[in-house]
């Protein structure tokens, strides 16, 4: 197939590039940056374009037009950019990404758009007028796609703008489904994990998602702050089981995805954010540490000093991969611990080599 795919150069869309062209797919890849698939620019099956989607006047169109399946990454995707630059979410996350839908429905072109697993909001187990018995049942946060609300906080929380945005365009897709028969399949990932997600911290302006900064914290001896405690709970998913469901849908036996949302994620890998640091740290001290590097402490921060006024959490969030199981015959496989160990050590790796970095031996 000729696959068109919009933020290719990102975290999901380098891992997912690498295996539509050893599926033997063409890929034409549009992105802003190439850094994380700078080893594959070179592929006989890769065009990349490199190319701001906002940009006036672009050829859209014809590279929609072009393709046989268009895949869209492009986002603005990181809870810090939420608080920081709202309008900005909102154009690129909604704006923008309409217009490479419409490109779609213009052309009958079938589109994969990844929304977020943030579309659910908050757990109803949190609603002030809520009476669970166990508001710690799964139950209360495990989220199904086609029946769970989605609840989101006040304005004033700006952090929910992305949420926001991400779910009306699944709506205006599902619109353009009814009224126009057409072909789309929704995405919803938990909170993927692997080499190549974001960057370090503190060597790059931007904020990136917790993993990068709990990495960066461990790598220079720096503490590792929760955001209110770190009581929050993710289930973490390996980028490799990611990408084999994504490439299912891809593949799309039988038209089984045509106008589905499918969550993608791990709901045996849930942990709290505390224990998200404590495991790494814990990881980091037997696997990795550099004799003269510091453990960092685990320290405690508001969301205020964080990230600033505006944000505001998902307390909790399970997916139900019922229909990803049954349509695609889909299963994680990754567990917690060994995503961790694999992760970590490409970032170790990779921040070693470029500081020419002697890492040390088992007998050490
Ligand atoms: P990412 O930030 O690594 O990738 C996004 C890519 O879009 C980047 O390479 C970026 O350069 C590109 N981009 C941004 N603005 C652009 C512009 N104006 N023109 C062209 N390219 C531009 O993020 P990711 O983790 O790979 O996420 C990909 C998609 O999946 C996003 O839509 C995100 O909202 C969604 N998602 C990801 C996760 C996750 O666990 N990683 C979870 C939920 C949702
Ligand atoms: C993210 C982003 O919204 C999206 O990329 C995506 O839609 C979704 O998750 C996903 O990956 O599925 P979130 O999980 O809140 O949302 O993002 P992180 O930045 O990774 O934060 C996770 C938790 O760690 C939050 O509770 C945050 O407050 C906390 N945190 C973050 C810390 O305690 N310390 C830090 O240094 C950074």
């Amino acid at each position: 197939m000729k696959i068109l795919n919009f933020g290719a150069g990102g975290f999901i869309g380098s891992h997912l590039t690498q295996r539509l062209l050893k599926e033997g797919h063409q890929v034409t890849a549009v992105d802003l940056h190439a850094d994380k698939i700078d080893g594959i620019l070179q592929h006989p099956s890769l065009i990349f374009i490199q190319q701001d989607i906002r940009d006036a006047g672009w050829h859209l169109d014809r590279l929609v037009k072009d393709a046989d399946l268009v895949i869209d990454l492009v986002a603005h995707a990181n809870p810090g950019l939420y608080v920081r630059i709202p309008l900005e979410v909102f154009r690129l996350n909604f704006t923008e990404n309409l217009k490479i839908a419409e490109a779609c429905v213009q052309h009958n072109r079938r589109l994969i758009q990844f929304s977020t697993c943030e579309v659910y909001g908050r757990t109803a187990a949190t609603l002030k007028q809520a009476k669970v018995i166990d508001p710690d049942d799964p139950i209360h946060a495990t989220f199904i796609e086609d029946e769970s609300e989605l609840i989101l906080g006040p304005i004033s929380k700006h952090r929910w703008i992305y949420s926001c945005a991400k779910q009306l365009l699944e709506r205006v897709l599902h619109a353009y489904g009814l009224e126009k028969g057409f072909d789309y399949t929704i995405i919803r990932p938990f909170n993927f994990i692997g080499p190549k997600i974001d960057f370090l911290a503190s060597e790059q302006k931007g904020i990136p998602r917790v993993f990068s900064f709990f990495m960066d914290a461990l790598l220079k001896g720096m503490p590792i702050k929760l955001v209110d405690g770190g009581a929050q709970r993710r289930c973490y998913t390996y980028i490799d089981d990611a990408v084999d469901c994504i490439y299912r849908i891809v593949v799309n036996p039988n038209g089984v995805c045509q106008r589905q949302i499918f969550n993608i994620g791990s709901p045996r890998n849930e942990v709290s954010i505390r224990q998200l640091a404590e495991i790494m740290k814990e990881i980091y001290a037997v696997q990795f540490r550099a004799p003269d590097v510091p453990l960092p402490e685990i320290v405690d921060v508001s969301a205020v000093e964080f990230y600033g006024e505006g944000y505001e959490d998902s307390d909790r969030r399970i997916p139900d991969i019922t229909k990803a199981q049954t349509l695609l015959q889909w299963q994680p496989k990754w567990g917690m611990r060994e995503m961790l160990e694999t992760t970590m050590s490409y970032f170790v790796k990779e921040y070693r080599s470029r500081r020419r970095y002697t890492p040390m031996t088992a007998e050490d």
